[in-house]
């Protein structure tokens, strides 16, 4: 209803006419685009009724908050991501009146590529999408940690570490944000794992948050300007995230000087005034629809909540005083200040046009996708498949005949055209020069129940071993779905539905084996890793699932994805293992900032892969790393070269990761730390010389006493290395006083 109403007013009408017809403001200086952003907000501001600033605060509808015709104000009109727009209609559960658009990998394939320049691309592309809807904010990139091997929304986010995780999401925002629509970063903070997500205290350190937990969203803010921020829906020691004062404001807005809005997770704030004191600018959803919510059981069940930012709950508490008018104006300049940056003011959205999933934007997501995979195991390099020496390849597996583009929850993306399987990928790729059978081997939970009995399981399993026995190699896809990992519910680490003992049956059967895996984090492969000789981690790669796996498996592309997780050997490997799920609703980080291959390294604990591994069909030498200068000044850089070299027949893309250790420091820190990478593409016989840098930031940590980045002078040992535990070249710099 309100949604119609606001769409009549707003959408599909030019915005100059209607301002001059509302409010007369023809030549307001606030509408003169040449104008400071500054002096077009104050001029706004002072025009506004506190009536009008507080309707700003809070939604009208499930994705947009109210427009202010009188004054040509614009409704901020948000769409899900971040794997592509997820376009909703004013129906929440998001199904009617939804429609589609470009499926792109998710985010632990995006920081799988190591590539940051694709990702802006992926970023700007969906930035394209947004407006081509007429809408102008997009709800990602998520930059969340990987701290649980189980998190339900792994596959969202950019894995266990800081430092790639930041560069990602720098690179998306930009792409984002570079068409014009709003940015925003989530959930801030400390938002690790889905089991009760909306009741968990997250107790952590000060320096675990500024050291593993903040950097990404750090980055954003300052690198790549973006102009939302969304809390999270827990809370951080003891304090609800959406009215988290020092999350909110004297970290985010005071420390690192963010001039943008902070948004709230949908139905997560808890209070009017300690939300209004704490800095949350935008309350979302709408009252109206936050009510029709309510009424469905997922509501209380995951403890959602919300509705503080009402104009009815909101006036009463301006009007008398506990929440000082001064504040709303802040928010409300926020919330101005971002619209007429990204343009708002300046243009006419229009309705839906015909630039969604274009052949450019396919062609992004497509390359993603096949740089995103990582080859885990290659033994005897049964991959590539090579005409010839293979005719007929077993196609086995619950996810080889449906496209596992992404995860399940509010980042689904419908594609626009019905995605190609990994099976049909494979036959489009075969033609007649392969015989290709196919069996389902398994049923995935939860999707056909009559083949989840005893005996039709046996059944499926025996015929995928009869196809096997009588094809030169089988490649089983293996994995999870959107119902078996998603958000609202962490997932299990081994695989769901009785697929470890189809692998271990087929790969009995035969010896050239190959599993491909559709997953969104780590997967517990110790069962069968020793029996299958390759293994592909697949992610979940969008809607070119299908022509990007043959891609890799027939050697058309050479692999090139590395790992942005650890992939453990056990659960109790896991540094959060001692406190998962937490008792009483409250998760202690206590592995501090030992979270993935920090802890691993720590422990001397054996990885099943490590962080950043990934293999080629070719091979690369690291030769000749010079670091200058040797000794260098406090607040300078150390400027790292190095070659490396194709030393394969194929040519290929390496990515060069350069990790630092402080050899000897006051406080615990890690043996290594990714601080600098490159993805490089090498012709056989190729060398390139690399350079990188390392500036202080680099150096330093978080000294909780100080409240501080520290560097201490001293000994720093640079390594360089093709993964975290395949380091090839080392030298020693000095840090002087
Ligand atoms: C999710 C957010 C999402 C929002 C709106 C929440 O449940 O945590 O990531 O943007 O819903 O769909």
């Amino acid at each position: 209803m309100e949604f119609d109403r606001v769409v009549t007013c707003m959408g599909a009408v030019v915005m100059l006419a209607a301002l001059s017809s509302c409010g007369g403001m023809g030549a307001a200086p606030y509408r003169n685009a040449k104008l400071p952003m500054e002096q077009r907000v104050e001029d706004l501001l002072g025009r506004m009724t506190l009536e009008e600033k507080v309707d700003m605060r809070s939604g009208g509808t499930w994705m947009d908050t109210r427009a202010i015709p009188r004054l040509g104000i614009p409704a901020l009109k948000m769409n899900d991501g971040p794997l592509g727009v997820r376009y909703w209609s004013p129906d929440i559960s998001g199904t009617k009146g939804s429609f589609g658009t470009t499926a792109f990998p998710s985010g632990i394939s995006m920081a799988a590529t190591w590539d940051p320049d694709l990702v802006q691309r992926e970023g700007q592309a969906i930035g394209q999408q947004v407006r081509a809807f007429g809408r102008n904010m997009l709800l990602g990139p998520t930059v969340n940690i990987a701290r649980l091997p189980q998190w339900g929304r792994n596959f969202e986010a950019y894995g266990e570490d800081p430092y790639l995780a930041s560069r990602m999401a720098v690179a998306y925002v930009k792409g984002v944000q570079g068409e014009g629509v709003i940015g925003t970063v989530k959930h801030f903070a400390a938002n690790n794992q889905e089991f009760e997500r909306t009741r968990v205290d997250v107790k952590v350190s000060e320096r675990a948050l500024h050291e593993i937990y903040f950097p990404a969203f750090k980055a954003a803010v300052q690198e790549a300007g973006v102009g939302a921020v969304m809390s999270a829906y827990n809370k951080v020691n003891g304090v609800w995230c959406a009215e988290n004062p020092h999350l909110l404001t004297e970290v985010l807005k005071k420390q690192w000087g963010f001039k943008g809005l902070v948004v709230s997770d949908w139905a997560s704030t808890h209070s009017t005034v300690a939300m209004e004191r704490a800095g949350l600018d935008v309350e979302m959803p709408g009252a109206e629809s936050l009510k029709e919510f309510q009424k469905d059981p997922i509501y209380s069940r995951f403890g959602f909540i919300g509705g503080f930012a009402s104009p009815d709950k909101l006036l009463p508490v301006v009007r008398d005083g506990q929440v000082p008018q001064s504040l709303i104006d802040d928010k409300v300049r926020r919330v101005l200040g971002v619209m007429f940056t990204s343009g708002l003011f300046d243009r006419q959205d229009t309705a839906p046009t015909n630039t969604v999933d274009t052949p450019e934007q396919q062609a992004v997501a497509r390359q993603a996708a096949i740089e995103s995979m990582v080859l885990l195991k290659n033994a005897g390099n049964v991959l590539p498949l090579v005409a010839g020496k293979v005719r007929s390849i077993a196609v086995i597996g619950p996810n080889a005949a449906v496209a596992r583009t992404g995860g399940g929850g509010s980042s689904r993306v419908t594609p626009k055209s019905s995605p190609p399987s990994p099976l049909d990928g494979i036959k489009e790729r075969a033609g007649s020069q392969y015989q290709i059978g196919y069996v389902l081997g398994c049923s995935m939970e939860g999707e056909d129940k009559v083949k989840e009995t005893a005996t039709a399981r046996a059944a499926l399993i025996q015929e995928a071993v009869a196809l096997a026995q009588k094809s030169d190699v089988a490649v089983i896809f293996a994995g999870y779905s959107p119902d078996t990992e998603q958000e609202m519910y962490d997932r299990n680490l081994e695989l769901p539905a009785g697929q470890d003992d189809l692998i271990l049956a087929v790969a009995k059967a035969n010896k050239n084996t190959v599993v491909v895996l559709n997953s969104g984090g780590p997967v517990l492969v110790g069962r069968w890793i020793g029996q299958v000789p390759a293994l592909l981690e697949a992610w979940y790669p969008g809607q070119a699932v299908g022509p990007a796996v043959a891609a890799i498996l027939f050697g058309d592309a050479n692999p090139s994805g590395k790992l942005p997780v650890t992939f453990l050997q056990r659960w109790t490997d896991s540094p959060a293992y001692a406190n998962y799920p937490g008792k009483n609703l409250t998760v202690e980080y206590a592995e501090g900032i030992y979270v993935g291959y920090r802890h691993f390294d720590k422990k001397n604990i054996a990885p099943a892969f490590p962080f950043g591994h990934g293999l080629s069909y070719s091979t690369f030498a690291y030769s000749d790393l010079q670091l200058k200068p040797r000794k260098v000044a406090a607040g300078q850089p150390v400027e790292v070269s190095l070659n490396v070299r194709n030393t394969g027949s194929r040519e290929g893309a390496e990515v060069v990761q350069l990790y630092l250790r402080d050899v000897k420091s006051s406080v615990d820190r890690p043996v290594r730390e990714l601080k600098a990478f490159r993805r490089v593409v090498l012709k056989p016989g190729e060398t390139q010389a690399v350079s990188l840098s390392l500036g202080p930031a680099a150096m330093a940590f978080y000294d909780e006493g100080k409240k501080d980045w520290v560097a201490e002078p001293g000994a720093f040992e640079v390594q360089a290395g093709s993964s975290s535990r395949d380091i090839r070249l080392r030298g020693v710099f000095e840090l002087t006083k």
